[in-house]
């Protein structure tokens, strides 16, 4: 509960978006996820969460961190993410006054987090450039890092790394994968039930009643299974969707749930999320116009007489016309 964390290089760790707030929101389902990585963590064991974009591994962590003691740290794997960057370095300017001074040094997010016994969390670890992974994997299997001209640093009980990996991301997984699963522990966090990502949306976003909740989660899981996409979208697409229903709603005087809206919405939301395979020659819009009429069913037949002009909260879930 009284856990501090740093947001390490903040433009990096924002890009996610909205979700990357620092507040741990409540995670829904995951029951068993969050209790394999307690127990690993306990244990004194890395973890590797690994799994598709959305899937709740930042959710996941940022929940499990914050019912420890020790303080997190997030960085964002990137090119930017150099050894010096994550292990920390010497004030230039006070080296020329005091020397190599041991304080001096300004600790990285690494250090923090091994001198703190907290857990250092790492985004995106496939796209940790070669260099920084070494150091990561010595550190792993030591439990200390050896700085030039600071000396050893020891890891304090409760010191661990959970890092994040996409499979799906081509960029280095290879690379990473067999030095680091000999170190680690895994969890693979698949999609969510459909009716945790219900439950998601409902807490995320404002939709118009429950029906029409699932009816979007529908829609943005037939994505995944879909012949002609290569990666579907996430439960972060029906959360837009959601929220775009909902202000095209308001400024188009219609119902939440209005077909035409919600449909505009969809394609929003989830044409620039999809992957089309390369062997499909369909635009994604197509794609998702399509799915969107077998989630929501056809366009409502009586479009001349508009629904009223207040709300009418009704909704027309697939079949009703
Ligand atoms: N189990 C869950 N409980 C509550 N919210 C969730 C859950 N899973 C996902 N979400 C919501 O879905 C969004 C994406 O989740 P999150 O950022 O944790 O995914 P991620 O696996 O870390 O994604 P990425 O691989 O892109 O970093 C967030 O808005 C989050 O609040
Ligand atoms: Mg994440």
């Amino acid at each position: 509960m009284t856990a501090l964390h740093s947001l390490q290089q903040p433009d990096h760790a924002r890009g996610a978006g909205s979700d990357a707030g620092p507040a741990a929101r409540e995670v829904v389902d995951r029951a068993r996820e969050t209790e394999l990585l307690e127990a690993a963590l306990r244990s004194g064991a890395h973890v590797v969460l690994e799994g598709p974009p959305g899937t709740g591994k930042s959710t996941l962590l940022r929940e499990v961190a914050a019912r420890r003691d020790s303080s997190y740290v997030v960085v964002e794997g990137n090119a930017e993410l150099t050894p010096a960057r994550l292990v920390g370095h010497f004030d230039p300017a006070l080296v020329l006054e005091r020397g190599y001074a041991p304080e001096v040094f300004v600790d990285g997010p690494l250090l923090d987090a091994l001198r703190s016994g907290g857990l250092l969390y790492v985004e995106e670890l496939n796209r940790v450039p070669e260099e920084t992974l070494n150091t990561l994997l010595t550190v792993m299997s030591e439990h200390e890092i050896a700085v030039p001209r600071l000396g050893r640093v020891r890891a304090e009980p409760g010191f661990g790394i959970v890092a994040a990996m996409n499979p799906y991301d081509a960029v280095g997984t290879a690379r990473v994968s067999s030095a680091i699963y000999d170190r680690t522990c895994r969890i693979a966090m698949g999609y969510q039930s459909a009716d945790a990502e219900e439950r998601i949306v409902g807490t995320r976003a404002p939709v118009p009643s429950p029906e029409w909740a699932a009816c979007a989660v529908a829609l943005v899981r037939s994505t995944r299974a879909h012949p002609e996409i290569r990666v579907g979208s996430s439960v972060r697409g029906v959360i837009d969707l959601a929220g775009l229903a909902h202000e095209l709603g308001r400024s188009r005087g219609v119902a939440g749930d209005d077909w035409h809206a919600g449909l505009d919405a969809a394609l929003v939301a989830l044409s620039g999320r999809v992957r089309v395979d390369e062997s499909s020659s369909r635009r994604p819009e197509e794609i998702i116009e399509e799915l969107y009429v077998a989630a929501f069913g056809p366009p409502p037949s009586s479009d001349a007489d508009d629904s009223e002009p207040g709300e009418s909260g009704g909704g027309d879930p697939p079949g009703e016309a």
